[in-house]
């Protein structure tokens, strides 16, 4: 069977990502793998450190029963913020685990990524470590500016810590309002990076597009979403295309299918009681969010 190490290699040469797909319940896991499944396209599954307490010990099940559904699919600790949680993941048998110490002076960063890297690569899992800082909500921390990545610091922190994917910061941001000025990214300092890091697997955090339909549709069903914006598609697919981008993680533009279809299902039928008619309507818009990341943004269809 191919691991995630062969389709991150692939994605480098042929220009593609793999979207990682945040989850934190049954329905958008099977929207995610529906997608992926009739798309052909591998992906990562992703589960944040708040996503894993809420879902506890299901998180193996309901993964495991999504890679025999699809096994393009591979599970992912995203924003770990601990070797504990890391070593956690790995021991529950996760593909890869992020090791999120981007808060920390580099030296200290640099230390705390290099002791998950010597635990997990002994077991053959692979490490996203972060440089630089990402604006927007993470988890319960909100941060207001970008602190962008150094890109010879990059040099420095990939040769020194042995992690096999770096997430970067050029300008994305996590959660449904990340601009309040121009919708752009600093491809000047992605540039900077490819030229320091020479082929190295990069990540992009924070790169929901939000789109305005689905807002439209969770305002016009009793919801009360202002001023949210994302980044636009045109320049994630550029940076995918012609640059060394090979993850993509998605979280926010999945919870806003999942909002909207479920607003707008129950607020159509007044009497609906049964989880299944709501969630069924999430879950099938998932699906069609996802699919339409795979062909326009991550052009990773058919390369399982
Ligand atoms: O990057 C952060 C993700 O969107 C996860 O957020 O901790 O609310 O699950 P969460
Ligand atoms: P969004 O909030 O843009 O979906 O970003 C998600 C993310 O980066 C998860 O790690
Ligand atoms: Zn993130």
């Amino acid at each position: 069977m191919k691991d995630l190490k062969y389709f991150l290699d692939k994605a480098l040469k042929n220009h593609f990502a793999l979207g990682a797909f945040n989850f934190s319940g049954l329905e958008t896991l099977q929207g995610i793998t529906l997608a992926c499944r009739e798309m052909n396209s591998p992906a990562i599954i992703a589960v944040s450190e708040s996503a894993l307490n809420y879902m506890n010990d299901y998180v193996i099940a309901l993964a495991n029963t999504a890679k025999k559904q699809f096994n393009g699919l591979y599970l992912h600790l995203d924003h770990g913020k601990s070797f504990e949680i890391c070593k956690k993941a790995v021991d529950l048998g996760f593909d890869s685990v992020m090791i999120d110490g981007s808060a920390l002076k580099i030296e200290d960063n640099i230390k705390l990524t290099k002791s998950v890297c010597n635990y997990a690569h002994k077991k053959g899992v692979l490490v996203e470590g972060e440089l630089g800082q990402i604006k927007g909500i993470e988890e319960d921390i909100s941060r207001q500016k970008d602190i962008y990545t150094d890109p010879h610091r990059a040099f420095q922190f990939v040769d020194e810590t042995s992690l096999d994917l770096l997430a970067i910061s050029i300008g994305t941001s996590h959660g449904a309002y990340k601009y309040n000025g121009e919708q752009t990214l600093r491809f000047d300092i992605l540039k900077e990076i490819e030229k320091s890091l020479k082929n190295f697997p990069l990540v992009l955090h924070g790169a929901s597009t939000i789109n305005e339909n689905l807002i439209n549709i969770i305002n016009d069903n009793g919801g009360d979403i202002q001023n949210a914006n994302g980044i636009p598609e045109n320049l994630l697919k550029m940076a995918v295309k012609d640059h060394n981008i090979v993850k993509i993680n998605t979280d926010s533009d999945l919870r806003l299918a999942m909002t909207s279809a479920t607003r707008q299902c129950l607020n159509n039928n007044k009497s609906i009681i049964d989880p299944r008619e709501y969630l069924g309507k999430g879950r099938d818009k998932v699906k069609e969010i996802v699919e339409y990341k795979i062909k326009n943004i991550l052009l990773s269809q058919n390369q399982f």
